[in-house]
């Protein structure tokens, strides 16, 4: 049975496509189109995941899309009774919705008549569930999705136990933890879509001086909490999101009213520089999202009983909040998959057709990230040639995989930056050891080094650690495995001047635990690295420069030489400027 999950006309479009309860692919637009977080319709997601699987569109048995037109209906018609321009928006998204078998058929040139597949419209935040629980180890589980806004709700619970959820409630617009955590973001001058991410960067950097006001802004109750609504003005007037067009990057209107800056201080204009001031409204904003998330999770332990909880949306992406869960909960294991945000939407979509639905046994988890295209050696071999790398002065080498990897660690340990692209590409935003860049975490100065090389990122913003699964330990004063970097751990006090670069201010790491079994490629390189020396850790970044991260080999060769790094492994050629 082949079930295909669309994430189309949303942030992050995408597809994953489960065979008899097997995930088999899944990919987001944007690897194709190049455009970050790219919305719209994801035609070559799709046609990946089919072809990766050898099947065509008249072999879907069901299709599913994370969006229910019927949910909160009576809430939807209120809103848009007060809000007739965000009404309008919707009703634009909605009926490119209804129109999803049309765009199948037109975007595959198929014959409508042979399309056989049953269409099934799931709850969004039904699908962030999904897309955590059915793909976790657990058998049973708590489950909390949190994010912006889908469906009219921003956060939903669930007990997860077999093949089925049961939801236990939810918190619905205009009460969100993501727009408030965007809302302040924008006043803090990060008006990009995605942005968050930098200003929980900022956040260590701070102190929470504005607890009293922070409070007042989200007001915790017990398994919920309330936004202080005169703070906001998408309660006004809707949240401007602009995401039904195809091939572009999500807009977001502002979120923040007047009255933030009243009790706050001005608003940050985004080309002035970041000061103290600004510093401290960031850690106060990550200390308020930290302190209701938490409480909501201690509340969902005490209603659950359950040993896991698997998490999903946007703030399950808040890896600091996350790694505090297990001093501050008494949850033992935490799931997040590497696609918790919404372009997880299309996974989760499918595993609720599959067991929710349809209530098919679960015989599937999902341990590795590597869900999206590889490509074959010949292939790269023709791009490399293409790049006419032997005209310019580059050495090209072709190694079995442990001379390959013996020789990329040295390369880093040289205090070198090493692109590396092997397998398949990454599933979710983080790139986990196939489309990655690779560095020396010895050296305190390799952080401005590839900012300044190649990254061009605030220098606020930390890089992340990638350490055998085995060390963790021994570096981190948690082990529990973070396979997919979606929890950051304190770095032992008598390491952190081991790793000082991929250690953050606060004395923390957004750390990948690499297993051998999930990737033993990536875990050869860092063992070498860690035989040459003694530091079974390296610096991980993904593989691109301002743009969604590398997909293709020409894309990684084109990357590796617009930007200066030092070599570059593609599958087993090793390519190092001589
Ligand atoms: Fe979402």
């Amino acid at each position: 049975m082949n079930i295909l999950g669309i994430n189309a006309y949303h942030g992050n479009a995408s597809a994953a496509l489960v065979c008899d309860g097997q995930l088999v692919a899944a990919v987001e637009e944007e690897r194709f189109n190049r455009v970050k977080y790219a919305a719209g319709f994801p035609a070559q997601a799709i046609r990946y995941c089919l072809k990766e699987a050898g099947l065509n569109l008249h072999d879907i048995d069901h299709v599913a899309v994370p969006r229910n037109p019927w949910a909160r209906l009576g809430t939807k018609l209120l809103y848009a009774l007060r809000m007739p321009a965000f009404a309008r928006e919707r009703l634009r998204v909605m009926a490119k919705f209804t129109g999803i078998r049309e765009a199948l058929v037109l975007a595959f040139d198929a014959d409508p008549g042979k399309i056989r597949a049953q269409f099934h419209r799931i709850e969004h935040h039904q699908a962030h569930l999904a897309s955590s629980f059915f793909v976790s180890p657990h058998d049973r589980a708590a489950a909390l999705s949190a994010d912006g806004l889908g469906d009219f709700a921003s956060t939903m619970w669930a007990c997860g136990e077999g093949s089925r959820m049961r939801i236990g409630g939810a918190v619905t617009f205009p009460h969100s933890l993501g727009l408030y955590y965007t809302a302040v973001t924008q006043f803090l001058g990060f008006l990009k879509y995605g942005d968050e991410y930098k200003v929980m960067g900022l956040a260590a950097y701070g102190h929470p001086e504005h607890a009293d006001v922070f409070r007042e802004i989200v007001q915790a109750n017990g398994m919920g909490f309330r936004l202080g609504l005169d703070y906001f003005t998408h309660q006004r007037t809707g949240p401007e999101m602009s995401w039904a067009e195809a091939d572009k990057t999500p807009v977001l209107g502002r979120l923040y009213s007047e009255k933030m800056a009243e009790r706050l201080g001005p608003a940050r204009q985004s080309e002035e520089p970041v000061e103290a001031r600004h510093r401290n409204l960031a850690a106060s904003l990550q200390k308020r999202l930290e302190d209701a998330y938490l409480g909501m999770l201690r509340t969902l332990h005490a209603k659950t009983g359950a040993k896991a909880v698997c998490l999903a949306g946007g703030v399950a992406f808040n890896c600091v909040a996350n790694g505090k869960i297990f001093e501050n909960t008494p949850f033992e294991q935490v799931y997040v998959q590497p696609a918790a945000g919404d372009g997880g939407l299309s996974l989760g979509a499918a595993f609720y057709v599959c067991h929710q639905l349809l209530g098919r046994p679960r015989r599937f988890v999902m341990d590795h990230a590597y869900w999206g295209p590889g490509y074959s050696g010949e292939r790269m071999r023709t791009a490399i040639e293409a790049a006419g790398l032997a005209r310019s002065g580059y050495r090209l080498r072709e190694l079995p995989e442990e001379e390959l990897a013996r020789a990329a660690a040295r390369i880093v340990a040289e205090g070198k930056i090493l692109g590396w692209f092997q397998g398949r590409a990454e599933w979710g935003p983080r790139a986990l050891g196939n489309r990655s860049i690779v560095a020396d975490p010895r050296r305190p100065e390799m952080k401005d080094v590839l900012n300044r090389r190649i990254k061009h990122r605030e220098p606020f913003r930390p890089f992340a650690p990638s350490i055998l699964a085995e060390a963790t330990g021994e570096y981190f004063e948690k082990s529990h495995p973070s396979p997919f970097m979606t929890l950051a751990y304190a770095v032992r006090g008598e390491k952190r001047a081991a790793i000082p670069a991929p250690t953050h201010v606060d004395g923390t790491g957004r750390l990948q635990t690499v297993s051998r079994e999930a990737n033993p490629r990536y875990w050869r390189l860092i063992r070498e690295f860690g035989n040459v020396t003694g530091v079974p850790v390296v610096l991980n970044t993904s593989f691109n420069d301002n743009e969604p991260i590398v997909c293709r080999p020409e894309e990684a060769m084109d990357c590796f030489l617009r930007t200066q790094m030092d070599a570059l492994a593609l599958g087993d050629f090793l390519i190092e400027k001589s």
